[in-house]
């Protein structure tokens, strides 16, 4: 696809009835994203998110999926301690949650990366803004605005591509770069705030279907109000109930 210049469409999933409606609409790549710490489990960001969590939501996630690639995030400790441990827990994502891949942020355990890669397991890497290490970067910042940063962003495209990774996801990097990052490497770029020039696009499920209750993302387009939805359809319940126009008959045995 990135040869014939047909972009790739990556969504993340979290659930089994949404992965199963992404899947059937046509998205080549499904991600278990860590942002489920943020918009499903109400933590403050995706540091808290835990192996059993990743495991549990990604078991679930490929029961409703079957054509998309389906992609897990390796959560924060889950691959830094050492190469080893990392790849073992790595594998019970293919092993026993059925994922085919995973992906890793940043370029510091390149070791653990390789690793898994030899072991057979598809890696995804993760360049730009990585949520992981928000505090160390200090705050939700845009990356690569020097030309230092910019560099060290083309060069660590490059040490992904050579270490193996099939694909990168570029977060919240300004389009110039992200365009010099594409050209640079032969594996698929998956962009998120990076501009048009990326081989594809990924967002979160909950914000384009406006459900991020902490507010969307400048980089984010809200194509639902499914909040609103909910909210209405809920209304509805509860009004019905009170008023004692439901159950009907039609309802009812
Ligand atoms: O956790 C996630 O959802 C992600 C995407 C934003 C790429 O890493």
């Amino acid at each position: 696809m990135k040869g014939s210049g047909k972009k790739i469409i990556m969504l993340t999933a979290y659930d089994y009835p949404t992965a199963r409606l992404i899947d059937e609409t046509g998205v080549e790549i499904i991600l278990i994203g860590d942002s489920i710490g943020n918009v499903v489990l109400g933590y403050d960001n995706t540091i808290p998110v835990t192996m059993d969590d990743m495991l549990h939501h990604t078991k679930a996630v490929v029961r409703g999926t079957e054509k998309a690639l389906v992609i897990v995030d390796m959560p924060f400790m889950s691959y830094q301690l050492n190469p080893e441990n990392a790849l073992l827990n790595a594998s019970r994502f293919i092993k026993e949650a059925g994922a085919h891949g995973v992906k890793i942020e940043g370029l510091m355990y390149m070791d653990a990366i390789k690793k898994i890669i030899e072991a057979g397991i598809p890696v995804m890497g993760h360049l730009g803004f990585t949520p992981q290490s928000v505090n160390q970067l200090g705050g939700y910042r845009v990356q690569g605005r020097t030309p230092d940063e910019a560099k060290m962003l083309i060069e660590g495209g490059k040490a992904l591509e050579k270490a193996g990774v099939f694909s990168i996801v570029l977060e919240m990097v300004p389009s110039s770069i992200a365009e010099k990052i594409t050209k640079s490497v032969s594996v698929p770029v998956i962009g998120i705030g990076a501009g048009a020039a990326c081989d594809g696009q990924v967002l979160v499920i909950n914000d384009i279907l406006g459900l991020s209750l902490n507010g969307t993302p400048k980089f984010a387009k809200k194509y639902a109000d499914i909040s609103g939805e909910i909210k209405r359809a809920v209304s509805g319940f509860i009004r019905d109930v009170k008023s004692g126009s439901f159950p009907g008959k039609e309802h009812s045995f």
